[in-house]
């Protein structure tokens, strides 16, 4: 069942799916398989190399939707980079600022822009990976739990205000995925206190999920078949938060 069919779709940080994709990655490498692949498939897809700290190349990749397929659906903010776990009185300038601005600043950004498109069309929909991280204070550092909890607040504020426009904003939480996020974490450091406090968590976490079980998530999601969820956030952890 093609549920995105003739779909304008914007997924930032790579991805695949059905419909028309626009994918938006700082890795140029990472674009070129996912483009090798998704034609593979048959799929139709726009790659660009997009920084979601930079607000320029933000307003690139929604203009591109507005080129190359005239008008634009779906944006779905994944892009997001970890924090090292490290607590308040640990984390430096440069890691918090960085993760401010990929994982709050880009996703408002790339919002802002989407928002006038899917108000002239009178319908849109944008769904905000966030994590469980955005609604826990134990699992990760503290500038990635602060960024997914605002990124949760921007969704429930759009959600609620657009409501009688025709557009929907979502967030997933996954819990722990199996991606290649962790090569983005320096383990060294994880002081012993953290590794503490974190690790409690840790253990109560049933499983890794698979990269699509969030992807089937985000297409419902995305889909008429949630035409009544708006301003939500749907966990995605495998029970590991339902303690
Ligand atoms: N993997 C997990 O366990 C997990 C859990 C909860 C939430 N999440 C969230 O899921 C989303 C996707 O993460 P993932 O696990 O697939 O990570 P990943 O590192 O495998 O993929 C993230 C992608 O974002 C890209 N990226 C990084 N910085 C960017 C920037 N400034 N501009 C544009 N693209 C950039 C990377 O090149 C990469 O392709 C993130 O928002 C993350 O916070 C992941």
């Amino acid at each position: 069942m093609k549920k995105l069919e003739n779909k304008v779709a914007i997924i930032t940080g790579a991805g695949a799916g059905m419909g028309k994709v626009i994918a938006a990655d700082i890795n140029q490498d990472r674009l070129n398989t996912l483009d090798a692949e998704v034609k593979k498939l048959g799929g139709i897809i726009t790659t660009i190399k997009a920084d979601m700290a930079n607000e320029v190349d933000v307003g690139a990749m929604i203009n591109i939707a507005k080129t190359t397929y005239g008008t634009l659906h779906i944006l779905v903010n994944n892009a997001g980079v970890m924090d090292n776990f490290q607590p308040v009185g640990e984390v430096d300038n440069e890691t918090w600022d960085h993760v401010m601005k990929v994982n709050v600043d880009g996703p408002f950004k790339a919002m802002r822009r989407a928002i006038k498109i899917f108000m002239e069309n009178g319908n849109g929909n944008i769904i905000n990976i966030a994590s469980i991280g955005g609604l826990k204070g134990g699992v990760a550092g503290a500038a990635y739990t602060t960024s997914k909890h605002a990124l949760i607040g921007l969704t429930k504020n759009t959600g609620h205000v657009y409501a009688k426009t025709g557009i929907r904003c979502n967030a997933i939480a996954p819990g722990a995925v199996a991606t290649s996020i962790g090569e983005t974490i320096d383990i060294t450091k994880i002081t012993p206190m953290v590794q503490d406090r974190i690790m409690t968590g840790m253990a109560l976490n049933p499983r890794i999920g698979e990269p699509n079980e969030i992807a089937a998530a985000a297409l419902f999601l995305a889909s008429d078949d949630a035409s009544f969820i708006n301003g939500a956030v749907l966990v995605v952890d495998g029970g590991w938060s339902a303690y």
